[in-house]
């Protein structure tokens, strides 16, 4: 199984990070790391133990907990709109945690421990929150960089040609950010930790990074929610009936509630877009376990037939601070610039398959029912 640790920062889609982290046949999640993000770090830590009591893997994975903001940046009051007051609002079946989580070893010396545990060139890192504990912890231990078989980030919004401008959809407004016009949430959040990763030739060279142009496309549509609450079976036939579990009609419930603020605040109306959980299915694809394989393209659809891999070159805007970026300035933007063939740089899928990674995470949900 392919080892992983995931820094996260919970979340209604790092819920769903754990769920495929903690549940998929291929992996074995080492542990997690909280980062601060979507809420105060205290609520994303309470959180994460919550999700972990809810799926049944308390006592089986170790919490962490991390910075609380942003390396070189004074705190900042997470925003309140898209996740709620306690960074996973919109259920009351979220249980309370029954382990609480590690407050002896700071979360990035456990996941260097951790990863470095492993047989090298095996195990991964996957971030999404702010970068501010996966920056962090290259910092602290540089040599990590090269043992580690990769790192799979969600953030960023590439915009322009890359893919579609994921949110220009008012128009004649290009905005390719969610949290501003330019930037990302999870990269803006801490843009000097995120420039610190992608600028490191080592990691950037085995960094797979998914934006919001692919997080964009993976919708948690009505259909996408009645598979979650009835199975695949009853999806269809018994849509109105019984639910086949708590755990499900708490996952919805959280669905639900991510789906009206990103209605309320991007005019989205199919669904929200469930980016976290990408980042782990990026290190599915390629596996050999084809039934638990979820495929990701470098090139979108048919564009990849008999195409190479595309790599880039993905520098951050630093430049500003975050008032600046309320006020337009560009800080937090990713740049992505195509790399020379052959050229070492970071992935960014522009593809994946989408039933497929509907399917995958809703087995996990089984598995975790089971338990
Ligand atoms: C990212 O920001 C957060 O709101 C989500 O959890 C995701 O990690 C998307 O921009
Ligand atoms: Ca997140």
């Amino acid at each position: 199984k392919i080892p992983i640790w995931l820094d996260c920062d919970p979340g209604h889609d790092d819920t769903f990070a754990i769920l495929l982290a903690a549940y998929h046949p291929a992996l074995r999640l080492l542990g997690i790391s909280t980062a601060w993000g979507n809420a105060s770090l205290e609520n994303t830590t309470q959180n994460a133990a919550s999700i972990l009591t809810a799926i049944g893997k308390a006592h089986e994975i170790p919490i962490y907990i991390g910075a609380n903001k942003a390396l070189f940046r004074p705190p900042m009051h997470p925003p309140t709109d898209i996740h709620g007051e306690s960074g996973l609002d919109g259920t009351d079946l979220l249980p309370k945690p029954t382990v609480p989580p590690n407050t002896t070893i700071p979360a990035i010396d456990a996941a260097a421990a951790a990863l470095k545990a492993e047989t090298p060139g095996t195990a991964y890192l996957v971030a999404t929150g702010s970068f501010t504990n996966a920056a962090a912890l290259f910092l602290k231990y540089p040599d990590l960089a090269s043992q580690i078989k990769g790192l799979s980030l969600m953030g960023g919004a590439i915009g322009g040609g890359f893919t579609n401008a994921v949110l220009g959809h008012v128009e004649g407004v290009p905005r390719i950010g969610n949290w501003t016009q330019y930037a990302e949430f999870n990269i803006l959040a801490d843009p000097e930790a995120a420039a610190s990763l992608f600028g490191n030739k080592i990691l950037a060279a085995k960094t797979t990074l998914i934006p919001l142009d692919l997080s964009h496309q993976v919708l948690a549509t009505e259909e996408v929610r009645n598979l979650l609450l009835y199975g695949p079976e009853g999806s269809k036939e018994e849509k109105g009936k019984q639910p086949k579990s708590t755990l499900r009609v708490m996952l919805v419930e959280l669905l639900m509630f991510f789906a009206k603020t990103y209605t309320d605040v991007f005019g989205i109306t199919a669904g929200p877009p469930l980016h976290d959980p990408l980042a782990v299915a990026a290190i599915l694809s390629g596996i050999e376990d084809a039934e638990n394989e979820i495929p990701c393209y470098d090139f979108e659809g048919e564009a990849q037939e008999g195409k190479k891999r595309e790599r880039y070159e993905v520098t951050v805007v630093t430049e500003g601070s975050y008032e600046d970026a309320q006020a337009g300035a560009r800080t937090g933007q990713t740049v992505a610039k195509l790399l020379p063939e052959g050229q070492e740089g970071v992935r960014i899928p522009r593809g994946l398959d989408i039933t497929k990674f509907w399917e995958v995470l809703e087995e996990c949900v089984t598995r975790a029912d089971e338990v």
